[in-house]
């Protein structure tokens, strides 16, 4: 079987397979849009990067493509795009989130937010971003520590706020994770030029796709920091061999909410 099959009966030889397809493997057949149907160019099918834009581009399900049937991509429900001002109040209303409900959180629930997430793009739709899920708070906590013992080891005069931070840990206070309940991490191989920037995606789509659940998260750079910084604390993160943390959030049910959208500066933008 070749990279894509058309159902004749189907295609209505709008060639938009082929205007979607991001590499330009899909040709439109001799005679075509009379006689021919789209087909793929063999000496480069080898460059397909298995997006499926082939297959949610048709109108009539009549591409299949061997890895992905119409069959497997759900139709898109209607009003979808949502309006600008539902998407502007969910952005605009979306906080960092540094007080939590001592409540532990279902795997279920992390488990539908990644499955939404896992759509966010990719470099070359690599999909490579891995994620490790803490639920335990008491992990959360040694792994809070094992950045404040890293802090301890730096000179505070010259680190912006590690003082403070000391500090507020003495008397207590978690100014690293934040006594959240659970923590989410990306991750990937240290070596993929591309994992970075599809983490840092995928982590700004789980912001977003956790407000519906009721959830709130907050970036956790000061873990991404010392993970990169401090074996102690990438040996305490346990990732898998050759993968390094590429970026993560705290994550749990808000202690409470906010009312007002804070102001931000303009966009800066140059018009070319
Ligand atoms: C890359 C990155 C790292 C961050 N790291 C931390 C962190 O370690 N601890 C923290 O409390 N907030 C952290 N934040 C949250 C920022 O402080 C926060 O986004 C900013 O103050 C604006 O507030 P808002 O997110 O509520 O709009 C981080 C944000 C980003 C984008």
């Amino acid at each position: 079987m070749g990279l894509i099959t058309v159902d004749e009966s189907k295609c209505a030889r709008c060639g938009l397979c082929a205007r979607a397809c991001p590499v330009g493997i899909i040709a439109l057949g001799e005679g075509f849009p009379t006689t021919g149907f789209p087909t793929t160019i063999e000496k480069i099918e080898k460059g397909c990067i298995t997006c499926g834009h082939c297959v949610a581009t048709c109108p009539n399900g009549a591409l299949n493509h061997c890895r992905m049937n119409p069959e497997v991509c759900q139709p898109l429900a209607p009003g979808w795009r949502l309006t600008p001002a539902q998407v502007g109040q969910l952005i605009k209303g979306r906080r960092s989130i540094r007080n939590y409900r001592p409540e532990p959180l279902d795997p279920e629930v992390i488990g539908q937010l990644l499955d939404i997430v896992r759509y966010a793009p990719t470099g070359m739709n690599s999909q490579t971003v891995s994620w490790k899920v803490i639920l335990d708070e008491q992990e959360v906590q040694f792994l809070s520590l094992a950045v404040i013992e890293w802090m301890r080891t730096l000179d505070g005069d010259q680190v912006h706020g590690i003082r403070g931070m000391l500090k507020a840990w003495e008397m207590g206070r978690d100014p690293v994770l934040r006594k959240a309940p659970a923590l989410i991490v990306a991750h990937g191989a240290a070596d993929d030029p591309m994992a970075s920037a599809s983490a840092m995606i995928a982590l700004a789509n789980l912001d977003l796709a956790a407000l519906p659940f009721g959830l709130g998260t907050c970036w956790a750079g000061f873990l991404h920091q010392a993970a990169l910084s401090s074996y102690e604390v990438a040996t305490a993160l346990a990732l898998p061999s050759g993968h390094r943390m590429l970026g993560g959030v705290m994550i749990g049910y808000p202690e409470f909410e906010y009312t007002r959208i804070p102001t931000r500066n303009p966009a800066q933008v140059t018009w070319g």
